[in-house]
């Protein structure tokens, strides 16, 4: 893989994704220069190591969904800012503790921090950047918004033990493969969303809205990060693939494959599946039998088909009151969703 030099700061926007970004711009570079302000209180011998979990900064896909609901949802004030700021630094203090378990070598085009250090540094890093998420939620003073950060976090951290707990648990229902992504991934993006809508001063109903909208993003998010992880390309992603199966971890195209499959096939794919040692191999021929049997394909139709959902609902909620500004940030969050089904990286 290409790897990205440690120093150079990298905000690479996908494409799909530049004019949706451009109407938040300065919001962003605002939300980046608070956590770049967070380097000023720490010590050396830590700066390094949170500095390099800064690098690259990856898509910002939390803090761009607080802006943009802000947006729709009325205006942005400087408590969106810290939420967004806040959202992130739990989002990467989640990652680091993630790629610990995954056993994950790169992350955003760049060694992972427990490989360029070692897991005992990952660890405390993770958890010092999710301490800066709770120093930086406390400036909103808003105990509201403090009880629904620490409710994602808790749910977040909800969902990996669940995973954790449900390794090679092929057989799962797609319920409870729902409930899991749900907790791990979806809540943070439900969060974000209602948070947005929040500090606008939207209503509760309005709020709610924004709220489910974040949540369904999310599991479509999800869903798509489980297919790249099998079919994806480690250059476009800038982080390792294929750690899903060597962890023996069921994602929804297995799910819906072992649904559907012969009694024989499903043995057969079982068989692999538990095997210990997950060669490149056994990987192969699983990522083929699931191409071809049509199982990944449907489990982008599913992840497409709750967005699509999810988009109609939250148009419908919001139509009839949106000024042009409202109207332009409700595309931006449509071109977000497209982008999450759409995704290659
Ligand atoms: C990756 O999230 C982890 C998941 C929740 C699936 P992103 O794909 O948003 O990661 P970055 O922030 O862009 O690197
Ligand atoms: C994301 O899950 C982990 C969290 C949401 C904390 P994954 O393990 O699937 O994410 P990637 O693929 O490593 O980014
Ligand atoms: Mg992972
Ligand atoms: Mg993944």
């Amino acid at each position: 893989m290409n790897m990205e030099s440690p120093e150079k700061t990298f905000s690479k926007v996908p494409d799909e994704l530049s004019s949706a970004y451009r109407l938040i711009d300065s919001e962003l570079e605002q939300v980046q220069a608070l956590l770049h302000d967070l380097l000023k209180q720490t010590s050396k011998e830590t700066e390094e190591i949170v500095r390099y979990s800064f690098k690259l900064g990856g898509k910002r896909l939390r803090p761009v969904l607080v802006l943009l609901s802000g947006k729709v949802a009325g205006a942005i004030r400087q408590e969106h800012l810290y939420a967004a700021s806040a959202l992130e630094l739990i989002h990467t203090g989640t990652l680091v503790h993630d790629d610990i378990l995954d056993g994950a070598q790169f992350r955003r085009h760049l060694e992972t921090i427990h490989v360029r250090w070692d897991s005992k540094a990952a660890v405390l890093a993770g958890d010092y950047l999710l301490i800066l998420a709770i120093l930086m939620i406390t400036r909103c003073r808003d105990l509201n918004a403090y009880q629904i950060v620490a409710e994602a976090c808790r749910a977040t951290c909800d969902g990996e033990l669940r995973q954790n707990r449900n390794c090679s648990h092929f057989e799962m229902s797609l319920e409870e493969y729902q409930k899991i992504i749900g907790g791990k991934t979806a809540s943070l993006l439900e969060c974000s969303c209602e948070l947005g809508a929040y500090f606008s001063g939207a209503d509760q109903d309005r709020i709610n809205c924004f709220k489910n909208f974040g949540y369904d993003l999310g599991i479509s998010f999800q869903i798509v990060d489980d297919i790249l992880d099998l079919v994806g390309d480690e250059e476009n992603t800038g982080k390792t693939l294929g750690t899903d199966l060597i962890n023996h971890k069921p994602t929804l195209p297995l799910i819906l494959y072992l649904e559907s499959a012969s009694k024989s096939d499903r043995t057969e794919m079982l068989d692999l599946l538990n095997r210990n040692e997950m060669d490149q191999k056994i990987c192969d021929t699983i990522r083929q039998q699931l191409i071809g049997s049509g199982s990944v394909r449907k489990a982008k139709e599913y992840a497409k088909s709750i967005l699509e959902n999810a988009c109609q609902k939250i148009s419908n909620n919001t139509q009839a009151d949106r000024n042009a500004d409202q109207a332009a940030a409700m595309e931006a969050l449509f071109d977000v969703a497209r982008f999450v089904v759409a995704r290659k990286l």
